[in-house]
C-alpha cells in the first residue's frame, strides 16, 4: 500500500492507494472515525462497492444515499437529498460523508459535507480513475448550475482519501481513457519525466497493468499533493491544474452535461491549449505534436466538437472561475512540463483553436 501526505497543516491528510483496500475494514475503520456515518454513492457503483464499507463499519450508526449517476445529474438537487437524508437521520455535526464513486459523486458529497451544519467530516473513496487522480484530492467540490459548471461549491478537504485499484477493473473503457486526460496534464504542466514515462508506458496503461496503474495514480497524486499543498484555495500555481479545462467545460456545457465525459473535454481542450501555445511561440511545433499524439494514443478527441460553434465555446469560456475583469484568462505551455497562466494571448488565434470558421458565421 502506497500512502502520500497532503500537507496542509491542521487538515493534512493521507491518500492510500493499493489494490484492495476496499477488503480492508480495519483501514476504513481507521479513516471513518465517527459513530454517524452517511456513506454517499450512486445507482451504478451502490450494487458493486457499497457492501465493502457497510460490513466494515457494522458497528456504526450507518446510512446510505444513492444519488441518480451522471454528470447530468451533479446539481443543486442531488446535493439537497443528501441534506435531506442527514437531516432525516439526525445527524449531528459529529458525523462523516464519505463519498464512493467518481468525481460526480465526490463533488456532490463533498459539497454537502463542507455545509451541513457549517462543515462535517468527509472520506473520499474514489473508483475511477479520474477521481483516484485527480478529484478525490484537494477539497475542491461543487455542483453545476444550468449557466456554468462548477459554480457553486466549496473548499472543503477531506480526513482521508483511499484509492482501491481493483475498482478499476469494473469501470468501463470510455470512462476508463476519460481519466488518462488528467494524468497526461500533470506531465504537462509540472513533470516533464512523467509525460516521457506516459509516451512509454501507455500500452500498458491501456492495458490497465496493475503495477503501471499504480505508478500512474502515485505520481499523479504526488503532483496534486504538491500543488494543493503550496496553495490550496488557488490564489496561484493551483490554477495550473485547470490546464485544458476552461476549453474542456466550454466543451461540456456547449455540448450538453453528460454526451462528452470530462476527461474528454479535457483532453481535447488540451490539444487546443498546446496549439494556441504554439500559435504564440511558446512551445515548438514538434512538442505540440508530441502532445497531440499522445492524446490521441490514449484515445482521445484531439478536437472540439464540429457541432459547438466558435461562438457557443467563446460564450461558454465567458462564464470561468479564472477570469478577471470580464477577460478569459488561459492556461498555457510554455514547454511540456511547464505552464503559466496567460491573458496576453491573441484573440484571433484563440478563435481558430476553437474550431472551423464556417460554424462561427453559421451560429
Ligand atoms: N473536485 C475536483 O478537484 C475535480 C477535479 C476533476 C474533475 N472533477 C469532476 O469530476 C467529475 C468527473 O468524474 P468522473 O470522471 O469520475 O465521472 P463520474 O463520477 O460520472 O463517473 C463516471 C461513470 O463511472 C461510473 N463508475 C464509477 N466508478 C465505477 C466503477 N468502479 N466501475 C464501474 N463504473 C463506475 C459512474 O457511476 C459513472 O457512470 C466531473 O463532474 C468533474 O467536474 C472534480
Amino acid at each position: 500500500m502506497i500512502r502520500i501526505e497532503v500537507d496542509l497543516a491542521a487538515r493534512s491528510y493521507p491518500i492510500f492507494i493499493g489494490s484492495g483496500l476496499l477488503r480492508d475494514s480495519a483501514l476504513l475503520g481507521r479513516a471513518i472515525k465517527s459513530r454517524q456515518v452517511m456513506l454517499v454513492t450512486n445507482e451504478l457503483v451502490d450494487p458493486l462497492y457499497a457492501h465493502f464499507v457497510e460490513e466494515a463499519l457494522q458497528d456504526r450508526q450507518l446510512r446510505k444515499v444513492s444519488l441518480a449517476d451522471g454528470e447530468s445529474r451533479k446539481t443543486i438537487e442531488s446535493y439537497y437529498q443528501i441534506l435531506t437524508a442527514l437531516l432525516e437521520a439526525k445527524f449531528e455535526r459529529g458525523c462523516t460523508v464519505v463519498a464512493l464513486g467518481g468525481g460526480v459523486v465526490g463533488d456532490v458529497a463533498g459539497f454537502a459535507a463542507a455545509s451541513y451544519q457549517r462543515g462535517v467530516s468527509f472520506v473520499q473513496l474514489p473508483t475511477t480513475l479520474l477521481a483516484q487522480v485527480d478529484s478525490s484530492v484537494g477539497g475542491k467540490t461543487a455542483v453545476n448550475h444550468p449557466l456554468g459548471k462548477n459554480m457553486i461549491g466549496a473548499f472543503h478537504q477531506p480526513s482521508a482519501v483511499i484509492a482501491d485499484l481493483e475498482t478499476l477493473n469494473t469501470l468501463p473503457p470510455r470512462e476508463f481513457t476519460a481519466g488518462l486526460a488528467e494524468i497526461i496534464k500533470y506531465g504537462l504542466i509540472r513533470d516533464r519525466d512523467f509525460f516521457d514515462w506516459m509516451e512509454t508506458h501507455l500500452d500498458q496503461l491501456l492495458a490497465r497493468d496493475t503495477a503501471t496503474l499504480s505508478l500512474a495514480v502515485r505520481r499523479s497524486c504526488e503532483n496534486k499533493a504538491a500543488v494543493v499543498g503550496a496553495d490550496e484555495q488557488e490564489s496561484g500555481e493551483r490554477a495550473l491544474l485547470n490546464f485544458g479545462h476552461t476549453f474542456g467545460h466550454a466543451i461540456e456545457h456547449a455540448q450538453g452535461y453528460g454526451n462528452w465525459l470530462h476527461g474528454e473535454a479535457v483532453g481535447a481542450g488540451m490539444c487546443m491549449a498546446a496549439r494556441l501555445s504554439t500559435r504564440m511561440g511558446n512551445i515548438a511545433p514538434t512538442s505540440r505534436d508530441r502532445i497531440i499524439n499522445l492524446v490521441a494514443r490514449a484515445g482521445l478527441s484531439t478536437e472540439a466538437p464540429e457541432s459547438s460553434s466558435r461562438a457557443q465555446l467563446l460564450e461558454a469560456m465567458s462564464i470561468d472561475k479564472k477570469n478577471k475583469d470580464g477577460h478569459i484568462r488561459l492556461i498555457l505551455l510554455d514547454a511540456i512540463g511547464h505552464a503559466s497562466i496567460r491573458d496576453d494571448y491573441d484573440e484571433e488565434a484563440l478563435l481558430e483553436v476553437l474550431g472551423p470558421s464556417a460554424t462561427f458565421q453559421a451560429a
